[in-house]
């Protein structure tokens, strides 16, 4: 896909790897628009992205997880650029390393709404926009952990393992219609996802978010026969 001037949507474009999405698509002179819950991050990152050459920045406060902001956000975007061509489903909130008895109610529910329920609804709100284009995408940034189980992750794995399913059944309800779709898999980033729940672990692995950045303008970028549906990143 020609990313130039594309309308692409980002949520959890405020830090990490969204950040760095949209630093990165902001160098193809796309025109994004950006979501997230933190104003003074995102405001940064929009004027950031304008000095790399973005065609044009939004950005939308908003906590996915409320579906009534969700669905005036969504209207908000598309009665602003008309429609959208890529959707970027990135936010996402890690759980403490845990057994299950010690994540508290409210965690359970935060993660799932934020990683699996709030991707869900935002992905349904902008499918009808996305199957008018000629050609759209739509990325779900999923985790290793929702595709390999990891000790003390039950929760977190669970919300990663839904993307992964929702992803692959929504590939093939799409396979008519001009809207890719596909799951991106990485281990351990370095940023400060682990950090906001009081986890500390050593980074010196770590792939960078900016690294992840480019495979996934990589991956929107192919030639219009050549599709990527599931990429997994292992350092
Ligand atoms: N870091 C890793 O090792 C790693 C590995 C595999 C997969 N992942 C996945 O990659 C994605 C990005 O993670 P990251 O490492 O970049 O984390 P991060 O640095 O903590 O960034 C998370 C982003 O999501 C946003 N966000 C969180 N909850 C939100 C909500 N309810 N509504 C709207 N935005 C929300 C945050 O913005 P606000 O706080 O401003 O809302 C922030 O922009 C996540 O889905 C994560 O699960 C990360």
């Amino acid at each position: 896909m020609k990313l130039k001037d594309k309308i692409i949507v980002i949520t959890g474009a405020s830090d990490g790897i969204g950040k760095q999405i949209a630093l990165r698509l902001a160098k193809e002179n796309t025109r994004l628009a950006l979501i997230a819950r933190d104003k003074k991050r995102l405001t940064e990152v929009s004027k950031l992205s304008k000095q790399l050459g973005a065609a044009e920045v939004k950005i939308y406060l908003c906590d996915i997880c409320k579906t009534k902001k969700l669905e005036k956000t969504v209207k908000d975007i598309v009665s602003y650029f008309g429609s959208i061509d890529i959707l970027i489903n990135n936010a996402g909130i890690w759980q403490k390393i845990n057994p299950l008895e010690k994540i508290k109610k409210d965690i359970v529910d935060e993660i799932i709404g934020t990683n699996l329920t709030g991707l869900i609804h935002i992905t349904k709100l902008f499918l009808p926009v996305l199957k008018k284009q000629k050609e759209s995408a739509i990325i779900n940034v999923s985790s290793r952990s929702g595709i390999v189980p990891q000790e003390g992750q039950s929760v977190y794995s669970a919300s990663k393992y839904g993307v992964k399913g929702f992803t692959d059944v929504l590939k093939i309800d799409l396979k008519s219609t001009n809207v890719k779709v596909a799951g991106v898999y990485q281990g351990g980033t370095n940023t400060r996802m682990f950090a906001k729940t009081g986890d500390n672990f050593p980074t010196d692995n770590f792939t960078e978010p900016a690294d992840l950045a480019d495979v996934v303008v990589y991956m929107l970028s192919r030639p219009a026969k050549i599709w990527l549906p599931e990429v997994h990143i292992e350092r």
